[in-house]
């Protein structure tokens, strides 16, 4: 039996699949979203970080476009799901202030800042006063800062429920359910059947399952490479009133190689994340990654010990084999993809959706999503 005849299907409802879904929705297609839970997935457990400047990696320059791309549409894209939603995102422009522990430290954060200028990026160099000056909380040994701006935050668990809201309000189909294989008839990609036997059919069907994209049975070899999963254990603190406003914007910082970040929410919550394991599909919040994250945030913000902990969590981060998004057309008519957006899911949200939506509803890849097409990783035969 066939329940869904929708123009686009889209396989996971989190982040990803659920603002592509709704995305294209506005674009006056008929949407369908399955999920055995929607809402759910690595978006519940991320610190919400917007950080395409200070989180910049050497190699990375179309990933930095395409970072700031989205991070320009924040703002716009936020009100928007408020507006269609009724329902807040916590986005919140905090700017961040990437700071240095030790003379090693200070060194890095030079060359961060010097790559910054030749990119003509907004960055700017401060002493440890000026930056302690900006954020009392901070250790007084602190070597050196770089504050950024425009790098700001969202709150992921909030996005993830207006987004839910907002694609009901524009008839999005939502299938609580379990795409059990990939349908694919006279080479083309014709939907999912669920691990009920019913099926579900669409003109196009999108992966975006994260970590569990390339895992759809069905799915013929070589269409789509191996999105890794990478664990983040995560903290969420409390700041009482009496305490705020702690620390006005993000904080981040490298410690002993580790990637360190203090992300303080308007409400009060301060998410300290996050651990970077390559070690499958677990999500186990171990002793060894809360007590390393606390040891960190300590020497960073010593203060933080006099908080309430108020819940640990792990995620997985959807890694493609060079950590950029896999956006657009696979090699196989019918399907697309918008998955593998690794460190960068929250951030890179509303570009997905727009690029997406924006290709579903023309046929057209978009010019910023083609260094990102699947098709990159798929070797020509000799
Ligand atoms: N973007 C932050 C993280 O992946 O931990």
């Amino acid at each position: 039996m066939s329940r869904s005849d929708a123009d686009v299907l889209v396989v996971g409802g989190g982040l990803i699949g659920l603002a592509v879904a709704w995305r294209s929705a506005g674009r006056g297609l008929r949407v369908a979203v399955v999920d055995p839970d929607p809402g759910h997935g690595a978006g519940q457990v991320a610190a919400g970080m917007l950080a395409p400047v200070t989180e910049l990696q050497y190699g990375e320059e179309p990933l930095l476009r395409l970072g700031l791309a989205s991070n320009a549409r924040y703002a716009g894209f936020a009100a928007e799901l408020e507006a269609a939603s009724g329902l807040p995102t916590g986005y919140r422009a905090t700017g961040t202030l990437a700071v240095a522990l030790d003379a090693d430290d200070k060194a890095e954060l030079s060359e961060l800042h010097a790559f910054h200028r030749r990119l003509g990026l907004d960055s700017t160099w401060l002493t440890g006063r000026e930056a302690r000056r900006l954020e009392p909380m901070l250790a007084p040994g602190i070597r050196g800062g770089l504050h950024v701006a425009d790098d700001h935050q969202v709150d992921g668990r909030r996005l993830l429920a207006a987004l839910l809201r907002a694609c009901a309000h524009a008839g999005v189909t939502v299938h609580r359910g379990t795409a059990a294989e990939l349908l694919v008839e006279h080479d083309r990609a014709t939907g999912v059947r669920l691990s009920t036997g019913e099926l579900l059919t669409a003109g196009r069907t999108v992966l975006a399952a994260g970590c569990h994209s390339h895992l759809l049975p069905g799915l013929p070899d070589g269409v789509l490479p191996p999105v890794r999963p990478v664990k983040g254990q995560i903290l969420r603190l409390r700041i009482p009133p009496a305490y705020r406003p702690f620390l006005s914007r993000n904080v981040r910082a490298v410690v002993r190689g580790s990637h360190l970040y203090l992300v303080p929410r308007a409400d009060g919550e301060l998410v300290i994340g996050a651990t970077s394991e390559e070690q499958g599909y677990d999500t186990t919040v171990t002793a060894g990654g809360v007590y390393e994250l606390l040891r960190d945030a300590h020497e960073l913000v010593p203060g933080i010990t006099e908080l309430p902990l108020v819940e640990t969590g792990a995620g997985l981060r959807p890694g493609s084999p060079d950590n950029a998004p896999l956006l657009g057309p696979t090699a196989l008519p019918g399907l697309v993809a918008a998955t593998g957006h690794y460190r960068n899911g929250v951030l890179l949200t509303p570009v997905t959706a727009d690029l997406l939506a924006d290709y579903l509803a023309t046929g057209a890849v978009p010019a910023l999503a083609a260094p990102f097409s699947p098709s990159r990783f798929v070797r020509s035969p000799a």
